[in-house]
C-alpha cells in the first residue's frame, strides 16, 4: 500500500461490473475508511480502446489512468486488483497477482471446481476476499438462510428463484448456488446431529427428500439486476425471502470494502 491511499486495479473495465468500480472509485465516495484511488484500467487482450483514458468509458473528464492489456506495465501501480469479468479469464488475473505478491478481490461467478481449487490453493499466499455476491442483502440472507434451515429446513419443501438481465452468462447464478450450498449444507449437518441424537435417546429422524433436491429456478429477462427468492413451503404456510437489487453500485461498494 503506498502512503494513505489504496490503489485499485480494475479488469473488465467495459463491462457493467467494471465501469460501476470505476466511477465508484473516481467519485471519491466518502463512507470508505481509508481513500482509495485507482491504479489501473485493464481490458481483454488486443481491444482497440487500449491506449485510450479510461474517463471516456464513463463519461468523464480526463482521469489520468490509461486503458492497458498489459499486465506487467502496470504491475507497480496497484495494490489490489478487483475482477468482474468471466472464470477463465478471471484466474489468469489471478496467476498474475500470485506472481507479483499482489491481493484480490473475486466477484466474478460460474467457476468451476477446477478454478475454484486455483483459487483456494492461491488464498495460502495472497489475500483473496472471494464472493459470488457483494451486497449487504444477499451477505445477510445467507446467515439467515442457515437459521431458518436449521428450524424449519427438513419439514419444507424449499425452492431458489433467480432472475437476471438477458445478457448474464451463467445460469444458475453463483449467488442461487451460494444459497443451495447453505441450505444443503445445513440440512446435512441438523441430518447427522439428529442422526447422533438418536443414537442417545431413540429420538427417530425423518429424513427429508428435500436435503439434496432443492431447486433452482433460473429466469433470464431483460435489465433485471439481479433477484432472488427463497422459499421454504410448509403444511398451511410458507416463507419466502427475496432480495432485489436495483443498482449495480451495491456490488461495486461491497467489493471496494472488501478491498480495504
Ligand atoms: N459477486 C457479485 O456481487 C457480482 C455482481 C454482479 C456481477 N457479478 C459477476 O461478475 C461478472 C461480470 O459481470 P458483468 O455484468 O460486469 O459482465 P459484462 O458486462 O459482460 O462484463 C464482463 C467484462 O469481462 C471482460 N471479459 C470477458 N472475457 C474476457 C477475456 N477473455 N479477457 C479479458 N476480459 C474479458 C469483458 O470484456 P469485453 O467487453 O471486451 O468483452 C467485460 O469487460 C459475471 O461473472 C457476473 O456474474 C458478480
Amino acid at each position: 500500500m503506498s502512503g494513505t491511499f489504496l490503489r485499485i486495479a480494475v479488469t473488465g473495465v467495459t463491462g457493467r461490473m467494471g465501469k460501476e468500480i470505476v466511477k465508484c472509485i473516481v467519485k471519491g465516495e466518502k463512507q470508505f475508511s481509508q481513500e482509495i484511488v485507482l491504479g489501473a484500467a485493464i481490458a481483454r487482450l488486443n481491444t482497440n480502446i487500449c491506449g485510450m483514458d479510461v474517463g471516456t468509458l464513463i463519461n468523464a473528464d480526463t482521469l489520468g489512468v490509461t486503458i492497458t492489456d498489459n499486465l506487467e506495465s502496470i504491475k507497480d501501480n496497484f495494490d489490489v486488483l478487483i475482477d468482474f469479468t468471466a472464470p477463465d479469464v478471471s484466474v489468469e488475473y489471478l496467476k498474475f497477482c500470485v506472481n507479483n505478491n499482489k491481493n484480490i478481490v473475486i466477484g466474478t461467478t460460474g467457476f468451476n471446481k477446477i478454478h475454484k481449487n486455483l483459487i483456494l490453493n492461491a488464498s495460502h499466499k495472497i489475500g483473496i476476499v472471494f464472493s459470488s455476491n457483494f451486497s449487504i442483502g444477499v451477505a445477510l440472507i445467507f446467515k439467515l438462510l442457515h437459521r431458518i434451515t436449521q428450524i424449519i429446513g427438513s419439514t419444507s419443501d424449499i425452492n431458489i428463484i433467480e432472475t437476471h438481465h438477458n445478457k448474464k452468462r451463467d445460469i444458475p447464478s453463483g449467488t442461487a448456488l451460494t444459497m443451495q450450498n447453505i441450505i444443503v449444507n445445513t440440512l446435512r449437518s441438523v441430518r447427522s446431529n439428529k442422526i447422533m441424537d438418536s443414537n442417545l435417546d431413540s429420538t427417530t429422524y425423518a429424513p427429508t427428500s428435500s436435503c439434496d433436491n432443492i431447486l433452482i429456478h433460473s429466469i433470464r429477462a431483460g435489465n433485471v439486476v439481479g433477484e432472488h427468492t427463497v422459499l421454504f413451503a410448509g403444511l398451511g404456510e410458507r416463507l419466502e425471502i427475496t432480495h432485489k437489487a436495483s443498482d449495480r453500485l451495491i456490488f461495486a461498494h461491497g467489493a471496494l470494502r472488501a478491498a480495504l
